[in-house]
């Protein structure tokens, strides 16, 4: 693995720095987003689309010591996710290690930072003693894109577990619907560790939660009260994990603010153990493994619909916006979204601020009756 790239390698959107409790630090400043991510644990512990607000959130009594996890950000869990039965820190060592810097360049007018960890001997006298490579590469730009790979450098096949922990930031989680999950089964981390079948609509948070499912695909946080949507997908992991303290844990810990688990939901993505499924990735000598985990926004369009004539004025109204945005010649689509129960929230947020090329597909997909209307 080669040695951490003097500051004079770096792009002129990238620099290196002590940050928050002195730990080493690469702030990135590209025309897309900035971000902040910290050697330790290569963490990512901010990501701000330019001209919008923070899409992570990180504590404001996040510990910043050496060996000590960050509360917040995208912390990553490896090579174990959760507790170790051998008695080694949760969520694995990989998240309190020093990384070292491989690379960092811009791509267009995105900024990607590659980041390497191996073993070395605590490591090796660890619960989890094996050789290996892995890389985490951060591209920041008006998504955030994380990439795991893993290669076993050892004589020997090995197991392991991984997860990009995900800190959401909201406007309110008791607000929130959390969509994509609700054909998933699901393990409740709070009750005895039987598998649950999901509720069939979309996730609403007004508890403590901490639930693993067998990952369906996009995972959107619908979030009024921030006026936007979440997103999270990812590509290689078998489950999600959503994660909310709720009053008595946040204030049970000293890294979380008593009242900071309202701003907050943690939807992660990885291969995790549980009762769902047979969760590990083994891994052969020389062989590699690959996650990929996509962080992404849009604008929120304002209240939900309660009634079919609130749901028609509002999507005209979308559609009108994005003509003019895109300036095309084609007339709007007044949709009417086969939903009985009107529980609309994930089904809008694809038609706000999108292109006609997406219109087109929800049409085809889900629209019982396009209708034209002309601007102005
Ligand atoms: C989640 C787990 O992934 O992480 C929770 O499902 C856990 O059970 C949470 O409490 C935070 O873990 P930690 O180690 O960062 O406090």
């Amino acid at each position: 693995m080669t040695a951490t790239p003097l500051a004079a390698d770096l792009p002129a959107s990238v620099r290196a720095e002590p940050g928050a409790g002195g730990l080493p630090r690469l702030v990135v400043d590209g025309p897309e987003a900035s971000a902040e991510v910290y050697l330790q644990g290569a963490h990512v512990a901010s990501w701000v689309p330019t001209g919008e607000d923070p899409v992570l959130w990180m504590s404001a009594r996040s510990a910043f010591t050496p060996g000590v996890p960050l509360r917040g950000g995208v912390p990553l869990c490896f090579p174990w996710f959760g507790a170790d039965p051998a008695g080694g820190p949760q969520h694995g060592f990989a998240r309190t290690a020093d990384w070292a810097l491989l690379d960092a360049h811009e791509s267009g007018a995105e900024v990607v930072l590659t980041l390497g960890l191996s073993d070395s001997p605590a490591s090796r006298s660890s619960t989890w003693p094996h050789r290996f490579d892995a890389r985490l590469t951060v591209t920041v730009g008006r998504r955030l894109t994380l990439a795991l790979e893993v290669r076993n450098t050892d004589d020997h096949a090995f197991s392991f577990t991984e997860a990009f922990h995900t800190y959401l930031a909201l406007g309110d989680v008791r607000t929130v619907t959390v969509g994509g999950l609700e054909g998933s089964p699901y393990v409740d981390r709070l009750q005895p560790a039987d598998q649950q079948e999901a509720a069939g609509r979309p996730l609403t948070i007004d508890r403590e939660t901490d639930r693993i499912y067998a990952r369906a695909g996009a995972i959107t946080v619908d979030d009024p009260a921030g006026r936007r949507s979440l997103r999270v997908s990812a590509s290689g992991a078998a489950d999600a994990v959503v994660w909310n303290p709720w009053v008595a844990k946040s204030a049970a810990m000293a890294d979380f603010g008593d009242d900071e688990w309202t701003r907050m939901l943690c939807v992660e993505t990885g291969t995790v153990p549980s009762v769902l499924h047979e969760a590990a990735h083994n891994l052969g000598p020389a062989h590699q493994y690959k996650a990929n985990g996509k962080i992404d926004r849009d604008a929120f369009g304002g209240p939900l619909a309660s009634t079919l004539e609130e749901l028609k004025a509002q999507t005209a109204a979308l559609y009108f916006t994005d003509w003019l945005v895109e300036k095309k010649e084609c007339a709007g689509l007044l949709i009417l979204i086969c939903s009985k129960r009107l529980q609309v929230t994930h089904e809008l947020k694809p038609l706000r601020f999108t292109t006609a090329q997406r219109v087109q597909r929800l049409t085809e997909r889900q629209i019982t009756q396009p209708h034209r209307f002309k601007s102005g």
